[in-house]
């Protein structure tokens, strides 16, 4: 038998203005796109900006329905939008940022696991990777070099 440990380097920032410059102003994007969240029943917002090759930044946020697991999650409207609309596009990044209904949120907000699987699939496809920056409302940034870090040993195309 054989031990492996996988490791993962997480820098944070102790607030957005520490950010590199133009990630302070994705972030800020995100932030304005969660303000626009469609979240009436979790009242859960979350904002999500996508930094392109180009430098275009393509936002999402989430979409809840009635019918509930018919709504989508901000990260994946943002980085569909961002494949819809630029298939041949390197992503760079993405920022993301939640709000709550009831408090704030100062605790950086990770995206879920179908998110992260979401989001692996374009690493695969650019063969390069994708810096994560999340965060809550207010408080620290965590950074994280790729998707491939918060999905380790992750499933993709390479299996089929
Ligand atoms: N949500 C996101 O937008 N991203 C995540 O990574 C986790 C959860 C949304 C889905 C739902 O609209 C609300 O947050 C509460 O789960």
């Amino acid at each position: 038998m054989k031990k492996n440990s996988l490791s993962i380097v997480l820098e944070i920032y102790d607030d957005i203005n520490e950010l590199p410059d133009q990630i302070e102003k994705l972030m800020l994007e995100a932030q304005k796109a969660r303000e626009l969240a469609y979240a009436p029943y979790s009242r859960f917002k979350v904002g999500a900006a996508v930094l392109l090759a180009n430098e275009r930044i393509v936002l999402g946020n989430n979409q809840e329905n009635a019918a509930y697991p018919s709504g989508l999650c901000a990260e994946r409207v943002a980085v569909f939008a961002a494949g819809a609309n630029y298939p041949e596009t390197e992503i760079k990044a993405i920022a993301i940022t939640a709000r709550a209904g009831d408090r704030i949120l100062t605790e950086p907000i990770a995206p879920c696991g179908s998110c992260r699987q979401a989001m692996a699939e374009y690493e695969h496809k650019q063969h390069s990777p994708i810096e994560v920056f999340f965060m809550g409302e207010d408080g620290p940034v965590y950074r994280l070099k790729s998707v491939a870090d918060l999905l380790p040993l992750g499933f993709s195309s390479k299996y089929l």
